[in-house]
């Protein structure tokens, strides 16, 4: 806590002797003991939970040991205590393998791809994959979805199959696809949120209403992945098999598991950082301006454009992954800030991409998804969030840059760069303001580490703030960039 600066201190002086009836030096005494009294309660409340505080024979013991010791949440939720279940085939594992393998990391994460038969030839089952499971045989479950597929049956079933390989500690059950990338130091943070000792369905739905309308709003998206905590698990499988059964008609695996909630009683807890990526196209628009959220899963990237141009589809993932790797949290997160200098919009999606508007933009609308997507069923929408038009006109459009490496600085810090994508337009806006824009090479970000906490049940999410802090002179064309918290009373708010 800062003490208060002097003028706000002449201010408060001057405030009293108008108000008050008392001298001015009773005044000052008074001022003084309540400042002293103000910094002893700072003290008093950041002074972490010492036994001198707690030397109190009637009070209740357990709570005062949790309060010294912290919760009983005797450890952190770490990545050990997640038992992934990835539904794949034998058939199609060699060419999905790629995504899993970009995330799993042999010996540490925990869990199984689970296959209808046995990968006779896949030998030797590759050793950056994760182990695999032959799924039980489905053939006594109903299944009567008219466009789907009986695998839905065997899937949906991973859960239960999971649950009884009867692992220890084990807290979460953590499901996928064969093509669900998780960023598994984000998936722990936000895990870590939720108590595992409760009932907890967490994930999130489609970004297409109409996949939403068709299955339904309120299950987790198994593309998207979802977790479920120990508990819950527990009860579903006791459920599970007749839920599949009642809901034989449901096309999906999730969605069987979703009926099975409706059982339970248990709704789904959403989570922005999972991904389902119901959409086809380029999920750029939605990638550079991810909510304020940790970036937890990417699902369907053959089903989109690479995320990188000019960069094949897993080669763009393990580039973002590059990025994460230095700072996990701040992954995709976006921040603005403007040049003031020359009326410059900048808007930075970390580790992925700085959008660069030589005009003033409103921060609602650059906080808003461009549509460079089109729905699951090629459609213009709707979504379940709100996008503006990606506009074509050449003098509308942001001159593009996209992540290009990525330095750990000595003090807890990152530099990231971003470099003008490669001929990107056929055809340039003309006007003053973009000519000066095109000639910018790119972009170079400093960020303090994003504290893994943020998000945590006791802190309010709010989006840092940026600056620009060199380039803004005619001969430079590295563009510098700053973020940091924001100040108090500061906005992204044009003069
Ligand atoms: C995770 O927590 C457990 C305690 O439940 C601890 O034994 C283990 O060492 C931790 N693992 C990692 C990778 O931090
Ligand atoms: C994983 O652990 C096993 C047994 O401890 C060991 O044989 C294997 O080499 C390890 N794999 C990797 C990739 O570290
Ligand atoms: C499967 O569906 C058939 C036809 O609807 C029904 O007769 C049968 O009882 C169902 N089986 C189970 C296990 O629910
Ligand atoms: C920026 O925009 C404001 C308001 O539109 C205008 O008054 C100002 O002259 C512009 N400044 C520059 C450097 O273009
Ligand atoms: C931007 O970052 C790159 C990569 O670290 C560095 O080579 C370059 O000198 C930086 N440019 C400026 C203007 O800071
Ligand atoms: C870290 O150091 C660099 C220079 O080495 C400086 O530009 C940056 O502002 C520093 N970051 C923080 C968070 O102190």
């Amino acid at each position: 806590m800062a003490p208060p600066s002097p003028t706000s201190i002449q201010n408060l002086t001057k405030f009293w002797r108008q108000i008050s009836v008392f001298s001015p030096n009773f005044t000052k005494a008074l001022l003084t003991t309540s400042v002293f009294a103000l910094f002893s309660l700072c003290f008093f409340l950041t002074f972490p939970y010492s036994k001198w505080r707690f030397n109190c024979p009637e009070c209740d013991q357990t709570l005062i040991r949790d309060l010294i010791n912290g919760p009983r949440l005797e450890q952190k939720t770490n990545i050990s205590h997640i038992l992934f279940g990835i539904g794949g085939s034998a058939k199609t594992w060699s060419q999905r393998r790629h995504y899993s393998e970009l995330w799993w990391k042999p010996n540490i994460t925990r869990g199984f791809v689970w296959l209808d038969e046995n990968p006779a030839r896949l030998e030797p089952w590759p050793k950056n994959s994760p182990q695999f499971k032959i799924s039980a045989d489905t053939a006594r479950f109903n299944y009567t979805c008219w466009y789907g597929s009986r695998s839905a049956v065997r899937i949906a079933r991973i859960l239960k199959e999971s649950f009884e390989l009867g692992l220890e500690n084990v807290r979460w059950f953590v499901m996928g696809d064969d093509d669900t990338v998780f960023f598994t130091e984000n998936l722990v943070n936000v895990l870590r949120k939720y108590d595992y000792r409760k009932m907890y369905y967490i994930g999130s739905n489609s970004e297409s209403v109409a996949q939403d309308l068709v299955h339904s709003y309120t299950m987790g998206y198994g593309g998207a992945g979802f977790a479920i905590s120990y508990p819950l698990a527990a009860e579903l499988v006791r459920v599970l098999d007749g839920c599949i059964d009642r809901y034989s008609d449901f096309y999906g695996s999730d969605q069987k598991i979703g009926g099975c909630m409706s059982e339970i009683g248990v709704p789904l807890t959403n989570e922005l950082g999972f991904h389902q990526m119901d959409i086809r196209g380029s999920p750029y628009g939605l990638l550079s301006a991810h909510p304020l959220a940790p970036l937890v899963s990417l699902h369907h990237l053959d089903y989109v454009e690479p995320l990188f141009p000019h960069t094949n589809r897993v080669a763009s993932v393990k580039k973002l992954i590059n990025a994460y790797k230095s700072d996990p949290i701040r992954t995709l997160q976006q921040t603005f800030c403007y040049d003031l200098t020359r009326n410059w919009s900048i808007s930075v999606s970390w580790g992925y991409t700085v959008q660069l508007y030589p005009f003033l933009v409103r921060a609602k609308d650059l906080n808003t998804p461009l549509q460079t997507f089109l729905t699951w069923t090629w459609t213009e929408g709707p979504f379940t969030f709100n996008t503006r038009k990606s506009s074509l006109k050449p003098c509308q459009r942001p001159v593009r840059f996209y992540f290009d490496g990525v330095k750990e600085l000595g003090n807890q810090s990152t530099l990231t760069w971003y470099a003008r994508q490669r001929d990107e337009h056929k055809r340039k806006c003309d006007r003053g303001n973009y000519k000066a824009a095109y000639l910018i090479k790119g972009f170079n970000v400093s960020a303090g580490f994003l504290d893994p906490q943020l998000w945590n049940e006791k802190q309010a999410p709010r989006r840092q703030c940026c600056e620009i802090t060199g380039g803004s002179d005619q001969q430079d064309d590295i563009v510098q960039v700053r973020i940091r918290g924001c100040k108090q009373w500061e906005s992204v708010t044009p003069p």
